[in-house]
């Protein structure tokens, strides 16, 4: 087994004075998608602001590539390649697709701009058919697309995504669930918070669970779908079984 993208080792991390995820440990491999599932509150958007480093880590190693990370500012675990997309979408809405992507290249050297755009149009061909749609104009999943475009420039090694499908029709979740699976296909490993339990289990090799902050349960993906405790707290108590 290859050295794992992502080790969190009893990571706390809160606001203030306060503690919100609690010795929390887990170890993501290379080109996995994992689904972190919690309750409201649970803690799930704290530990992804964690990883980036935009709130308080108390105590714990984050490992990145075999590298600790917990120490450097968000814009230096981007350049590592940490990417982030947070919840709720559509950066710039009165600027057009192309002013979107010509801001996410701002961390880039300008001489590959041009390369970095062309390779994340090619990957999401919806961007150069909306190009000079403002991009509060797209539609929600279309924005969402833009979003994680965006974050893709960079290359990043890990995809951390909160909420990319919520409120989205059923079908527009169907195409960011297909995105992330292709992005994942080219080796970036994905952690994702998301509001549809079910489809992003569909999608993933693992899951977390977190319950108050605490890791409560991982295994791979399948196994905590069919646990009963999970079915019932987040599958909406569902016995059905599917084939998948
Ligand atoms: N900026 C903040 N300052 C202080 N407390 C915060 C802040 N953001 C979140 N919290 C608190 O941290 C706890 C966990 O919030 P968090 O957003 O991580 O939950 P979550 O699992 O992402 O929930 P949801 O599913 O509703 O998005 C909540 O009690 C919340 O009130
Ligand atoms: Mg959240």
């Amino acid at each position: 087994m290859t050295e794992p993208a992502l080790v969190l080792k009893s990571v706390t991390a809160g606001y203030g004075d306060v503690p919100i995820v609690r010795d929390f440990s887990a170890s993501l491999q290379a080109g996995s998608i994992t689904t972190l599932i919690g309750g409201n509150g649970a803690g799930k958007s704290t530990l992804l602001r964690a990883i980036y480093g935009t709130n308080r880590l108390f105590s714990g190693q984050i490992l990145f590539k075999g590298d600790a990370i917990e120490r450097l500012p968000p814009w230096e675990r981007l350049k590592r390649g940490v990417g982030f997309v947070p919840q709720g979408r559509c950066n710039f809405p009165a600027m057009s697709v192309a002013e979107n992507l010509k801001m996410g290249c701002y961390t880039l050297p300008g001489s590959v701009h041009d390369a970095a755009i062309d390779r994340v149009t090619s990957a999401f061909p919806m961007l150069s058919q909306k190009w000079r749609t403002e991009a509060g104009n797209l539609s929600g999943g279309e924005q969402q697309i833009l979003e994680m475009a965006m974050v893709m420039l960079v290359e990043p090694a890990l995809l951390l995504l909160d909420e990319p499908s919520l409120g989205l029709s059923p079908k527009m979740q169907g195409d960011v669930f297909a995105t992330v699976q292709r992005i994942a296909a080219t080796g970036v490993t994905v952690l994702i918070v998301e509001q549809n339990v079910r489809g992003a289990l569909l999608i993933s090799d693992g899951a977390l669970v977190m319950e108050q902050g605490r890791l409560f349960m991982e295994g791979p993906a399948q196994q905590v779908r069919t646990d009963p405790r999970i079915r019932q707290a987040y599958l909406g108590g569902n016995i059905q079984q599917t084939a998948a």
